[in-house]
């Protein structure tokens, strides 16, 4: 479990600034005359606490009292009394007397920095190695946040021109999930074995790749195609691209390999570009491109990478509606193609249960929290507020177009949605296997009146006062 963890260096920094010293009975001696404190009285000290106090408990206060002399070595011996300290600090989210704790959980990500190429651009929230990376405090902030929290789980936007290719590529240390917001693709998967997948992809489609099958995309439309990218990891994402690797590889290996007709000579006539290919479209492409064939592969291939998410069922609450990507213990109901996808992604370690919330104006998705999951959402329209209850206290915040927000594991969470068009926005969560999720009516109609009497301070009956709706108020209407 993460969550613990997080707890603990929350409590871990708000005691090491200022709490710990007053704890310990001999720092009073500290700031007194240091004749005050002469051997006898320590010795008396020492003594009496003997008598009071277990065995263990004055070896402890006299490496304390030793140790105290010593600033330094009394820090050592406080250390390990407080076991939360060993775990790492962190470098600011718990930096509380500067930081907004919301950023923590938010991210404008449409400010973060556009990586651009010849043919689209990406622009992330993720976390960095090195601090220097990030743009602003925010994004740093948010970056730590995801790492801490083992979130695994990282978000960008990919947007790719007509006729623009993201070059083929994998990555060493993550799935990815994407969305298709708007466009249209052609993508192709390698899997290991060699096996090439291919299939054209819509606006409300989901895509999986899994860790290092090499894939691309291709806009195959008029319009930009803009995906929304997850993938499973807190850390940096490491990638590779096909031609970098090409370049990285001796000539005479490439030969020996590929062997192609004129050998080494005919590898020595590829030459990298200068610009980064990573999103390419060469000016001479009609040149280049004699004939392209968009070949589908069979849906009982693709289904493995492929999901129709738009045109999957439709979960109706009164406020709202949700549509899922993701695994069913129970595929009763789920045709052959959702089959597929719904093993695909229970099969691969770390994958993500992706899912559509569509919130009506002035709907609410009611509190909740995931027992198995953290959960990370971007907003495709709309606008809205969102609330959260965990550790420390956070202010509610406004969300809106290109916003990322993310929650961590089990704290307790609500979205409004607070203008007049719809709030629209993809969800991912850490989790492969069925999302577990409680509601707060649930929760409440759960706890028997009894118990609910006595904690709230309040008559039994007056909780005969909170209704059972006959529909799921998951996501509701005042
Ligand atoms: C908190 O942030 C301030 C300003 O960013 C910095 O000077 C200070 O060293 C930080 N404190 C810790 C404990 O990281
Ligand atoms: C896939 O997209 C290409 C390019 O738009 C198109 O020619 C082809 O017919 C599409 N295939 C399917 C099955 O939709
Ligand atoms: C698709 O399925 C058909 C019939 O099941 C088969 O003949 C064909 O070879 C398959 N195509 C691919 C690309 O696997
Ligand atoms: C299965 O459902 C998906 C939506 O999730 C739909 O796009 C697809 O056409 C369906 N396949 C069949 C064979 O009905
Ligand atoms: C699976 O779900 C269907 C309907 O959703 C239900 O009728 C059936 O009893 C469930 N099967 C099991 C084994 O729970």
């Amino acid at each position: 479990m993460n969550n613990p963890g997080f707890e603990l260096q929350e409590d871990g920094l708000e005691r090491s600034h200022s709490s710990i010293k007053p704890h310990y009975p001999y720092y009073e001696c500290r700031h007194e005359e240091k004749k005050s404190c002469s051997l006898m009285k320590i010795f008396l000290v020492c003594f009496l606490a003997c008598l009071i106090t277990t065995a263990i408990g004055v070896m402890i206060l006299c490496l304390v009292y030793l140790g105290h002399i010593h600033e330094k070595r009394s820090q050592e011996i406080i250390i390990p009394m407080y076991p939360s300290m060993d775990i790492k600090p962190p470098q600011d989210t718990n930096n509380d007397t500067n930081t907004d704790p919301r950023f923590n959980f938010m991210r404008h990500l449409g400010t973060s920095q556009v990586f651009a190429f010849e043919g689209g651009d990406i622009q992330w929230a993720r976390y960095r190695n090195n601090p220097k990376d990030y743009s602003d405090e925010n994004e740093l902030q948010f970056g730590a946040s995801i790492n801490q929290h083992q979130s695994k789980m990282t978000v960008g936007t990919l947007r790719i021109v007509s006729k623009g290719l993201r070059a083929p590529h994998w990555h060493f240390n993550a799935n990815e999930h994407g969305f298709l917001v708007q466009g249209m693709a052609w993508i192709g998967v390698v899997d290991d074995g060699g096996v090439v997948t291919t299939y054209n992809v819509t606006a409300g489609q989901v895509i999986f790749f899994p860790k290092n099958t090499l894939h691309w995309v291709k806009n195959v439309g008029d319009e930009d195609c803009l995906f929304i990218l997850f993938f499973t990891t807190h850390d940096e994402l490491s990638t590779l691209d096909v031609d970098d690797a090409f370049y990285k590889t001796p000539e005479d290996i490439a030969a020996r390999s590929l062997k192609p007709v004129g050998g080494i000579d005919f590898i020595r006539t590829f030459k990298k570009p200068k610009e980064d290919q990573a999103i390419n479209l060469p000016e001479n492409l009609a040149e280049l491109i004699q004939t392209a064939k968009y070949v589908q592969s069979n849906e009982s291939d693709y289904g493995k990478y492929f999901y129709d998410l738009k045109g999957s069922r439709e979960f109706v609450f009164p406020g709202g509606i949700i549509q899922w990507a993701r695994y069913r213990k129970n595929d009763t109901g789920l045709n052959n193609t959702e089959k597929i996808y719904s093993e695909s992604i229970n099969s691969h370690a770390d994958t993500l249960t992706l899912g559509t919330l569509r919130i009506k104006s002035n709907g609410m998705r009611q509190p909740h929290f995931h027992f198995n999951a953290h959960e990370m959402g971007y907003v495709i329209s709309g606008c809205g507020q969102i609330g959260i209850v965990g550790g420390r206290p956070v202010p509610d915040f406004a969300i809106g177009i290109g916003d990322v927000f993310f929650f961590p594991i089990g704290t307790q969470h609500y979205i409004k949605s607070t203008c007049d068009e719809d709030l629209f926005m993809i969800l991912a969560f850490s989790t492969g296997n069925q999302l577990e999720t409680l509601d707060m009516d649930d929760y409440f109609h759960a706890t028997a009146d009894h118990i609910l009497a006595q904690l709230f301070l309040k008559k039994q009956e007056e909780f005969k006062k909170i209704p059972k709706l006959k529909d799921d108020q998951a996501v509701n209407l005042p």
